[in-house]
Formats: C-alpha cells, structure tokens, sequence
C-alpha cells in the first residue's frame, strides 16, 4: 500500500464526456508521487489535455474527482503552487525575455526577485536582454517554462512541451525537464512520443482512448518479462504448461512457447516439466522493450 499523503496528483474514476458520443476521459484512476517526473503517455486524441485541463480546474469533469496538491483542482491555495505548461502563453515580441517574465510576475502579483533565478534554471539568463521576438522556438518554449518557474511551484504540469521544437530544441527540453525534477519539485509531463517519456520519466501512465492501460515505473512496465521456453515433445510442453500457469499465459509456435509469467518461476516451472517426461532445452527471460509494452497495451504504432 501506498500512501495517499505523499501523492501530489490523485484521481479517482475521472471521466469527461462530450456530449452522448464522446468519452474523452473515461474512469481514469493517476497516482504522481512526490518529486518524481511521471509521463503521462498516449497516442493524439487519447484524452492527455483534457485530463490536464481538469487537473488545473479548467473545465469540470463530469464524474469521478481529483485532488491536486491536496486541494481541489481550480481552488486557488492550489493553483498557487503549481506551474502549468498547457495553453502556450502569449509573450510580447518586441520585449525582452526578462521583461516579458516581469509583465508575467506583475500581473500574477508575485516578486520579482525569482524572476533571474526562473531565467537562469532555463539557460536563458545570458539571452535574458534579448527582445522574445528574436527567440528561437525552443528558447521561446523555455521562458514559458521560466514563467510557470517564477512561483517556485511545487508541480510542474507540462503538456506535450517539445511539441513543434526542432532536435535541439527537443533535447535541451528534455534535459530541462530531467532537471525540473530534481529534489522535491514533482513534474506532470504528457508526450506522445515513447522515447522522450523513456528518457525523462521515473513513472508512466499509459492512455489509450480515455483509458488507463497501464501504470508503473518504466523499469517495471519494460520488465513485465516473459520467459522463453523450448521443450519436447512441445504439445506436451504446451499442455502441461497450460493446465499450470492457465491458458492465457501460454502463447507461441513452432516449439518455441513464450510465458507471460515472471522469470521468477523459471525453476518451478523446469522442475514440473521435467517431472511430466519433458526434456526442457531451452528457459531463459525475454525481457519487452517499453516500445512493445507499449504497442500491445494500445495498438498503434509509437
Ligand atoms: N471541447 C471538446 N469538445 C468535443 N470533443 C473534445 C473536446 N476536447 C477534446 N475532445 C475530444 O476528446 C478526445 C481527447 O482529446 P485530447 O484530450 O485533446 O487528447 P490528447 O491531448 O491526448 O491528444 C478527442 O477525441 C477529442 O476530439
Ligand atoms: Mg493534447
């Protein structure tokens, strides 16, 4: 059992429908911990935005709830503490990069006094005079990043934030985003793109069509392992296999036969076969890449 005290973002059966047709999300149950950078992963149009738009109070879900910092989402004790990436922000072209960040802090009624340290977390404190309008994308996407950074907000809520970045862009997000998580700031971060949540994430959720289809640190979702066997005579194998692990955990052809099973049984399961007359020529672990994890639980190509 976890404890819910140190979950920064908790759901339960949040769902919101559009109209009678659309369920955009459906019974959706998030656990973010505490300082870690989870990835909430899914193909376009699996529901990512709008669960984030209820997270920050945007729009209402029409069942289920959600808390967020310990509040409601929307209440503003909550939304104080955290920085949000959503809705790209609009930035004055012909201001510079810090005066942009004070019209920002002006207007949210914060000091200014966080303002170079936001700039300097995002590498942009040496572009800092520099008018926004001579920005480069990336550049463009880290000073909204240094705006959600002025409050010192301990969740950061960023979605799909290399989206439009070009590869250098991409990569000098991804390491800031790494670095946004360290110590005991939590990040939220939506991609669609399995490798950048592989990269930047110490735990996943993976949506398909509104629907969580799995939960867990990348380590143990890439390790939902399988275990290889070859036996003889293989129907035989396949049998006994069958009546001890069930069915469903028995797949494979031609005498090769994978187990949806942790490797942990591999002895166990050795010593049955051979007990049953089957010689056993091969038991070895295959472990998933996150990538067939992640094509199985959705069907689409990542
Ligand atoms: N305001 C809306 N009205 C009707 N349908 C919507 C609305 N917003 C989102 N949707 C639908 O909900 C689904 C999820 O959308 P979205 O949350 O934007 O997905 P993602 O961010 O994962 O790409 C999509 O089918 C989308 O068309
Ligand atoms: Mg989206």
């Amino acid at each position: 059992m976890t404890s819910t005290i140190d979950n920064v973002v908790s759901t339960t059966g949040l769902t919101k429908r559009y109209g009678k047709t659309i369920t955009a999300v459906d019974a959706l149950d998030l656990e973010v911990r505490r300082g870690e950078v989870f990835g909430f992963l899914g193909p376009n149009g699996a529901g990512k935005t709008t669960t984030l738009r209820m997270l920050l109070g945007l729009i209402r879900p029409t069942s289920g709830s959600a808390r967020v910092v310990g509040r409601r989402p929307g209440e503003p004790a909550g939304l104080a503490r955290i920085g949000s990436l959503v809705e790209s922000p609009a930035f004055y072209p012909y201001l510079s990069g810090r005066e942009n960040l004070k019209v920002v802090a002006d207007y949210a009624g914060l000091s200014l006094a966080g303002i170079d340290a936001a700039l300097d977390e995002v590498e942009l404190l040496p572009r800092a005079k520099d008018r926004f309008g001579t920005y480069s994308m990336g550049m463009k996407q880290r000073l909204a990043v240094a705006a959600a950074l002025i409050k010192e907000p301990e969740l950061m809520i960023l979605d799909e934030p290399t989206n439009g970045l070009d590869p250098q862009g991409v990569v000098e997000m991804r390491t800031l985003i790494r670095r946004l998580g360290t110590g005991s700031r939590t990040v939220l971060l939506s991609s669609h793109l399995l490798n950048e949540v592989e990269q930047t994430c110490d735990r996943v959720a993976i949506i398909r069509k509104g629907k969580l289809v799995a939960q867990g640190r990348v380590d143990e979702l890439r390790g939902q392992a399988t275990l290889i066997v070859k036996a003889s005579p293989s129907d035989a194998a396949r049998q006994s296999l069958e009546r001890m692990l069930g069915k469903a955990a028995v797949a494979g052809v031609d005498g090769t036969l994978r187990l949806s099973v942790s490797p942990d049984r591999a002895p166990d399961i050795n010593a049955a076969l051979v007990s049953a007359g089957i010689r056993v020529s091969e038991l070895r672990p295959a472990e998933r890449t996150l990538e067939e994890v992640f094509l199985s639980l959705t069907g689409e190509a990542a």
